[in-house]
């Protein structure tokens, strides 16, 4: 889930959407620590995915934000969606591959509905990425995006391979209970994929 100042104009839309009771998952939880699988090939076309990115769409437009990625509502699935207004069309992203153009060197803003209360001015990202993704239905896309929205992109990827922007930021004004939590979080997702591991052997 991203979220940024420039694209509040969402009011609009939420307004016209009744929402449940849907809800993100937060730091905590284990499966945004995860690598995310791709969706199985015959999920494409299906009802089921039709039925989560439904769900995804309401959260997102729910939270104001601008992406939300499906390990966010519990699925490890590679699935993210994206839309901001003029910066980003909204597009349905099925296991997506990203290649990055040049070194990550735009800083900006960011936060995450998976992480309440914590904004950062201070994210690292690539200016530009290609994208090779499908569509619900199957379909095979390329597209590349620049500034804005190829930071929504990158910050909605990264939670397919379990990463959140704050693995990231460097900013001193950082909270210290919420980074408390984070490295919390993580140390208990490798304590148990540690056991997992061994259980396994
Ligand atoms: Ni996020």
């Amino acid at each position: 889930m991203a979220r940024f100042d420039e694209t509040s104009s969402f009011g609009a839309q939420r307004a016209s959407i009744v929402t449940g009771s849907r809800t993100t998952l937060q730091i905590e939880d284990s499966i945004l620590r995860m690598v995310a699988r791709p969706v199985p090939e015959e999920m494409f076309g299906s009802e089921t995915l039709t039925r989560l990115v439904e769900e995804m769409w309401m959260c997102m437009i729910d939270a104001g934000g601008v992406g939300i990625a499906a390990p966010q509502v519990g699925i490890s699935w590679r699935l993210f969606i994206g839309s901001a207004s003029s910066i980003l069309p909204s597009t349905v992203f099925v296991n997506p591959e990203v290649e990055f153009h040049g070194e990550a060197s735009v800083l900006g803003e960011e936060g995450c509905l998976s992480v309440p209360g914590w904004r950062s001015a201070k994210v690292l990202r690539h200016s530009k990425v290609t994208v090779r993704y499908r569509d619900m239905d199957g379909g095979s896309h390329v597209e590349t995006y620049e500034g804005l929205a190829a930071r929504v992109i990158q910050h909605e990827f990264d939670h397919l391979n379990g990463k959140l922007f704050i693995d990231i930021d460097d900013s001193p004004e950082v909270d210290d209970t919420l980074r408390r939590r984070a490295m919390r979080a993580m140390a208990e997702m490798e304590d148990r994929m540690k056991a997992r591991s061994e259980a396994d052997a």
